[in-house]
């Protein structure tokens, strides 16, 4: 598919950096086209890389399958905001990050990528976010290079790798 990312951010960019310095190292073979303005500049991939806020349906509508989202925590559990705090607070042993295809249901699209990140004893919410953010930033670039690669498709709500 088209190679020509967008990406949209509203926070501190640490994925957006992620993927740029992956496109850099060789890794991931795309490129940055834009962070907004997205139909006019062609762009093929929609990435979300920390934006929070509810996407609407005519960006879905324009994108169908094509807005990748990135949330801390392994979806379904923990959705929206605090992911890593609902976490702690559950007392659960394993969270980690989830790469998806976003929809009309808030962190409910078709999961791309998912790796899990072990709770440490004692762990506060934002010690468990810096270890989930280092697994994202492996994680994004790899759900972005798979989708762009192609031979995949989504059947019911699974993700099914070509
Ligand atoms: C990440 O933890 C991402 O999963 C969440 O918001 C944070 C964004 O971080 N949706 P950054 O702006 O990419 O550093």
């Amino acid at each position: 598919m088209n190679r020509r990312v967008g990406v949209l951010i509203s926070g501190r960019g640490s994925n957006l950096q992620a993927l740029i310095d992956a496109i850099a190292a060789g890794r991931l073979d795309a490129a940055i086209a834009l962070v907004r303005e997205l139909r006019a500049r062609d762009v093929g991939l929609v990435c979300l890389a920390g934006f929070m806020r509810l996407v609407g349906t005519p960006l879905i509508d324009a994108f169908p399958n094509r807005i990748l989202n990135i949330h801390p925590s392994l979806l379904p559990a923990f959705p929206g905001l605090d992911a890593q705090k609902q976490a702690i607070e559950h007392g659960v042993k394993v969270s980690g990050v989830t790469v998806h295809l976003v929809t009309a249901a808030l962190d409910g699209g078709p999961i791309v990528v998912q790796r899990a990140v072990p709770v440490m004893p004692g762990d506060t919410a934002d010690r468990l976010a810096a270890r989930i953010l280092e697994e994202e930033h492996r994680a994004y670039p790899d759900a972005v290079r798979l989708i762009l690669d192609g031979g995949w498709r989504v059947e019911d709500r699974r993700f099914v790798a070509g």
